[in-house]
């Protein structure tokens, strides 16, 4: 049993990762400060588990915070979620994403060094693969990230390289996430973007609700199967399984690793809209509109690497991630917001 904190674990992927955590017999503390979620998420963590966490709403940016946490706790390991993820407005304030993700891991970093808590998982991305040259994409691949968002991405890898140069007996997971979609099965907690969703599942998800008129899919004329662009969508609960074998991963000896996380396997825009109107049982409006700049054509996984070193497969498929993103979304047609809570 250990003594973890989730850092961001208020948020989507986060709160998947307490339920694992929680029902895995470990103690959970979260530090969210709330920028892009709310309470509802741990109430409903609780409820599934049946189990308590602690929450402190902090923002990891706040160094004072940090070290009443780390001085208060004695923590085994850190998860780090806790990021602004959305690619746009990276690019219209890059100054805010560069504060928040890369000062924010610093602090961190600071934090948990001066407390001596050396294990820490870290939520990187594909995106900093940039638009690859060819498929299934390996960790060795030349990283240049071609948006803001994706450069905090690989400013925190290349920091967290340098951490553990300067002190190799640190054990730093840093794992590059493809296309997390799905959500919870028991349809208790799920994806609630703030805003009109940027990302393919969400969006489909509010247009079989009714929150959203149709899709546009961003271009037909990519040299793929169906001219539409090919994704590794990845179910969260496969993603946070990762976690859990990386946190067993880094318990064997100090050290640095990168992995994928993904299936390995690519759906086009037209595939997911399919396998999401058979999961809703709707046929959805969609229009070709033109392609979305800086979007590749086609970005999937070689995920042997995490098979070999970490022991872990995905193993749920895009009916099954379809099937529980509409058991969230149909249950709460307008996420948390609907109940009550307390952000
Ligand atoms: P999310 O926005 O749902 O969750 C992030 C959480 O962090 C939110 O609850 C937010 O309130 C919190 N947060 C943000 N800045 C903070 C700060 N300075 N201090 C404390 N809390 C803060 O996003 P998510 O989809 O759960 O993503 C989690 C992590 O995974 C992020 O780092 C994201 O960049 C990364 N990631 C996500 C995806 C994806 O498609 N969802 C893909 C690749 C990587
Ligand atoms: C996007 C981000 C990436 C980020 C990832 C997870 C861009 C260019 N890339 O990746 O940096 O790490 O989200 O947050 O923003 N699509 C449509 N219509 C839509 C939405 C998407 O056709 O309304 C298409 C896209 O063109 C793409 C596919 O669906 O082919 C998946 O898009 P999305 O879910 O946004 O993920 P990525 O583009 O892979």
């Amino acid at each position: 049993m250990s003594n973890v904190l989730v850092t961001g674990g208020a948020g989507y992927i986060g709160s998947h990762m307490c339920v694992e955590l929680l029902q895995n017999g470990d103690d959970v503390v979260v530090i969210d400060n709330l920028s892009n979620s709310s309470t509802a998420s741990l109430e409903a963590v609780q409820r599934i588990t049946q189990r308590e966490l602690e929450f402190v709403d902090g923002d990891v940016t706040d160094a004072d915070v940090l070290g009443l946490l780390f001085a208060d706790h004695r923590f085994d390991a850190v998860v780090h979620f806790a990021g602004l993820k959305s690619v746009g407005e990276s690019v219209d304030d890059p100054i805010k994403y560069y504060h928040n993700n890369v000062n924010g891991t610093l602090c961190l970093v600071e934090a948990m060094s001066a407390a001596e808590v050396k294990t820490i998982v870290f939520s990187s991305s594909a995106t900093v693969y940039g638009i690859p040259s060819k498929v299934p994409i390996t960790e060795d691949f030349p990283t240049g990230a071609i948006n803001p968002y994706g450069r905090t991405k690989l400013v925190i890898e290349r920091l967290l390289e340098d951490v553990y140069e300067a002190d190799p007996s640190w054990r730093i997971s840093i794992l590059r996430y493809f296309n997390p979609v799905g959500a919870h099965p028991s349809g208790e907690i799920g994806e609630d973007p703030n805003d009109a969703p940027n990302n393919l599942m969400p969006y489909v998800s509010q247009v079989a609700v009714g929150r959203l008129p149709y899709l546009k899919v961003f271009g037909d004329n990519y040299p793929t199967r169906d001219g539409t662009g090919v994704r590794d969508y990845i179910h969260v609960v496969d993603l946070i399984d990762g976690h859990m074998k990386a946190l067993e991963f880094l318990e064997d000896a100090p050290k640095l690793a990168v992995h994928n996380l993904g299936t390995g396997t690519g759906y086009s825009v037209l595939e997911v809209l399919d396998a999401f109107q058979s999961a809703c049982g709707k046929t959805l409006r969609h229009e070709i509109v033109g392609r979305r700049p800086g979007d590749a054509a086609e970005s999937y996984a070689d995920p042997s690497k995490a098979v070999s070193e970490l022991g872990w497969q995905a193993k749920f498929d895009l009916a099954r991630m379809c099937e529980d993103a509409w058991r969230w979304q149909s249950l709460h047609p307008n996420g948390y917001s609907s109940e009550g809570s307390a952000d």
